[in-house]
């Protein structure tokens, strides 16, 4: 494949995306990129993505789309989620022919409590994010004849230096353990953390545009599957990561957290703290709960595609934002009281 062919990156000044963009340039296509807000460098384009019709620059048919864009969020009412996932790749397809290379970003955690994406049920998922994403594969499915559907989970940065474009939700655990909003570590005992660089995303995705498109929609899952870091390990390594950052900043290091299972949290403190922590300690609590679904994986993902070990790249990408984040960094946790 060349420079010549027309090559479209949703997404592109987001964490995935960015990586993408600077691999396939780095492989020698000259990719266009779109966001909300539009990127710096060349080839870049504003375009809200399933709101309002193409810039002329960008109508298609484009050889190969690469359809990064996505709101990650969690916490979306399930019809904002749905617009801002599902009718973006409506927008996508509809600048695809039956011969474009649709390449289409999804996640791990997509397949839900059920561990596949077929069910429309909300009450099949997590949270609004993974049934928005679970619906993205269907639409695929149903409309594209030739596509690629990636699935990944958590993103870090890159493996040499952590750099990531965006940092976004699984940084709420470094932001919160310097601030002190995390009180326990919860998660199942046996529970995984799987993650992946952004690099193996970019170079996974460089390597099916160069070898086209497939004969019928193809499905790769990247991951370190049954080889990813439990979660106690894994908060071990960022909180050593935030704790070397610390000590050359002159910050004092942050301690081990209490470990307990879901059920012990549920059942025994959260009701305890419910009754004794002020408004604003609450907050914190309810948020944090948010988290426990994804810190309670015993099952570890298939993957088709395994990884190389993810803990040095957890460990540069914390401190990286550390780096880009000093005075959240730097903060001294609260001790919890009631
Ligand atoms: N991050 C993870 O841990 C993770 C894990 C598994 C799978 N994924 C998947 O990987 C893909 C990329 O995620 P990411 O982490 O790179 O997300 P991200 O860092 O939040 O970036 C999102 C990108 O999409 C753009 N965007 C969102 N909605 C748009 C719209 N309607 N029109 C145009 N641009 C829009 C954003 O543009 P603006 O900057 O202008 O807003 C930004 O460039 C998504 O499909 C996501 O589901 C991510």
């Amino acid at each position: 494949m060349s420079g010549s062919v027309r090559i479209l990156v949703t997404g592109a000044t987001g964490a995935v995306g960015g990586a993408v963009m600077r691999a396939l340039d780095a492989a020698g296509h000259r990719p266009h990129g779109v966001s909300r807000r539009g990127g710096t460098g060349p080839r870049q384009h504003v375009w809200q993505v399933g709101r309002e019709e193409p810039p002329p620059a960008l109508r298609g048919p484009w050889d190969t789309v690469v359809h990064c864009a996505a709101d990650t969020r969690w916490n979306l009412p399930f019809e904002e989620a749905e617009r801002a996932n599902v009718d973006p790749l409506r927008a996508v397809l509809r600048l695809t022919t039956p011969e474009t290379h649709l390449v289409h970003l999804s996640s791990s955690y997509a397949t839900g409590l059920a561990g596949d994406v077929t069910s429309p049920s909300p009450d099949a998922y997590r949270n609004s994010y993974e049934w928005s994403k679970a619906a993205t594969e269907r639409l695929v499915h149903a409309e594209s004849a030739r596509a690629d559907i990636v699935r990944f989970p958590v993103v870090m940065g890159a493996r040499t230096d952590g750099l990531l474009d965006r940092y976004s939700g699984f940084f709420w655990l470094p932001t919160s353990l310097c601030s002190g909003a995390v009180p326990a570590m919860v998660a199942e005992e046996k529970a995984l953390l799987d993650i992946v660089s952004t690099d193996d995303v970019a170079q996974h995705v460089t390597r099916l545009l160069a070898a086209g498109a497939p004969a019928a929609t193809r499905l790769s899952v990247l991951g370190r599957g049954d080889r990813a870091q439990p979660v106690a390990e894994a908060f071990e390594t960022v909180r050593a990561a935030l704790n070397t950052w610390r000590a050359a900043h002159g910050v004092p290091p942050l301690d081990r957290l209490p470990s307990m299972t879901p059920e012990q949290w549920n059942r025994f403190y959260l009701p305890f703290a419910e009754q004794h922590l002020d408004r604003a300690q609450l907050l914190r609590v309810t948020a944090f709960r948010a988290y426990q679904g994804y810190l309670s994986v015993t099952e570890p993902f298939e993957v088709t595609h395994r990884v190389p070990d993810t803990a040095l790249v957890l460990h540069r990408s914390i401190r990286r934002w550390a780096e880009t984040h000093a005075s959240a960094a730097r903060r001294v946790p609260r001790p919890w009281r009631t």
